[in-house]
């Protein structure tokens, strides 16, 4: 491994991860103070590599190794700076270290295309509810609707760009030919099979929605219980009938990660409650035919209970097939390194799948601890990283267009 990889990669995500705008926990959200402070460690990383600095106006801190030839077109390499709440200090972070290194390793080398590291803005989509708005700025793809979100406070997407001071100059325009991710697995298999890298063939579908129920508020103490219609009670039936459907299926997750009573108080039935949901799949079908069907039970179950129910899809997202061309030749590499480099379907969502629809996309898995993810005991081994590093020096340098 070039010098010392796996112990810069160690240090640098100790000190990314440091980075929070909530003490004793890990969060960083769509240009947030700590997304600003983060993104001034990186681009210290960027300039000590040889790297010009940019900023666009999502957000994305840029950091550019131009060509030899002024109009070639880019490729480009990183992953998102934001994360979610209380999060692991891998996911994301390292897509951002592991190009920063492997870009270290191109210094003075004459390339045949311009080089762009990139640490995306937001990719979880904590604050608005709707992801990859930096990966699809920079594709040039964000849509009205999406700029149009408002998170908690009332502030829309638009605002929120337009109220932010990019810290570095505006990139040069880029006609981008590929985009390559390293991302830490978030699931078991690396581990299982004891093997530290994989590629990715194909990242899931997701459905992201709010689901809103509306009943009655009432008196806790005065209300008999035949005579209440309690958002919270109709609300828990329907967590656990997404529970009870998406356990019957193959292959798909759901999830309801974040539930509010928007009035709370231990003396009073609630009248309203929204949570969100997020589907999964591979196959497109399969969780557009999911959401139908669940749809209709929740009707179904919450008029029985004389309860209101309004279901917003916030955002749908295809799956992505990645670039079989880049794929092999991430997967060649891997083999001067492991007898045997897994394909996998990726369940969760990456920045690839934003810009899938401009370039051709690949991505590279790294082993992660219990394949855990988006919690404090996230973790992946410096060696491991170190060497996705490499993979990612060697794919740079020798890179032909596909
Ligand atoms: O939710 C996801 O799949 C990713 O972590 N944004
Ligand atoms: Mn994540
Ligand atoms: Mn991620």
């Amino acid at each position: 491994m070039p010098e010392d990889f796996a112990s810069r990669a160690a240090l640098w995500l100790d000190e990314l991860g440091a980075i929070t705008d909530e003490p004793g926990g890990l969060t960083r959200t769509f240009l947030s103070p700590a997304q600003a402070r983060a993104k001034a460690l990186v681009s210290v990383w960027l300039q000590e590599a040889g790297l010009e600095i940019y900023e666009d106006l999502a957000g994305n801190l840029i950091g550019r190794l131009a060509s030899v030839n002024p109009d070639a077109k880019t490729v480009a390499c990183g992953s998102h700076i934001d994360t979610v709440r209380n999060a692991g200090q891998y996911d994301g972070a390292v897509g951002i270290v592991t190009a920063v290194l492997a870009a270290s390793a191109l210094k003075g080398q004459p390339l045949p295309y311009h080089l762009e590291v990139v640490a995306f803005s937001d990719e979880e989509g904590v604050r608005f509810q709707s992801t990859y708005l930096g990966s699809k700025y920079y594709a040039g793809q964000l849509t009205g609707a999406e700029l149009a979100a408002r998170d908690a406070d009332g502030v829309s997407v638009q605002e929120a760009m337009a109220a932010h001071r990019p810290a570095f100059p505006l990139p040069p325009p880029r006609e981008l030919l590929a985009y390559v991710e390293a991302h830490i697995e978030q699931g078991p298999v690396l581990e299982k099979e004891a093997l530290a890298l994989g590629v990715v063939t194909a990242i899931a579908g997701q459905t992201r929605a709010r689901i809103f129920i509306e009943g009655k508020a009432g008196h806790a103490g005065t209300t008999p219980m035949n005579l209440r219609r309690d958002a919270l009670a109709g609300a828990a039936e329907c967590v656990l009938t997404i529970e009870q459907y998406a356990t019957a299926m193959p292959a798909l997750v759901a999830t309801v990660g974040d539930l509010r009573i928007p009035s709370p108080a231990s003396n009073v039935i609630p009248g309203s409650v929204e949570f969100t949901l997020d589907v999964r799949d591979a196959d497109e079908e399969v969780r557009r035919n999911f959401c139908a069907r669940i749809t209709s039970e929740l009707q179904t179950q919450m008029s029985k209970r004389g309860l209101g129910i309004r279901i917003e899809i916030l955002q749908e997202g295809a799956p992505v097939n990645c670039s079989a061309p880049l794929t092999s030749a991430l997967e060649s590499l891997v083999f001067q390194y492991q007898e045997r480099c897994p394909r996998l379907v990726s369940g969760a969502g990456h920045d690839a799948v934003a810009l899938a629809g401009i370039a051709e996309v690949a991505m590279l898995f790294i082993r992660c601890r219990d394949g855990l993810s988006h919690h404090p005991d996230e973790y992946a081994t410096p060696e491991d990283i170190g060497l996705a590093a490499q993979v990612l020096a060697k794919f740079f340098s020798g890179f032909q267009k596909p």
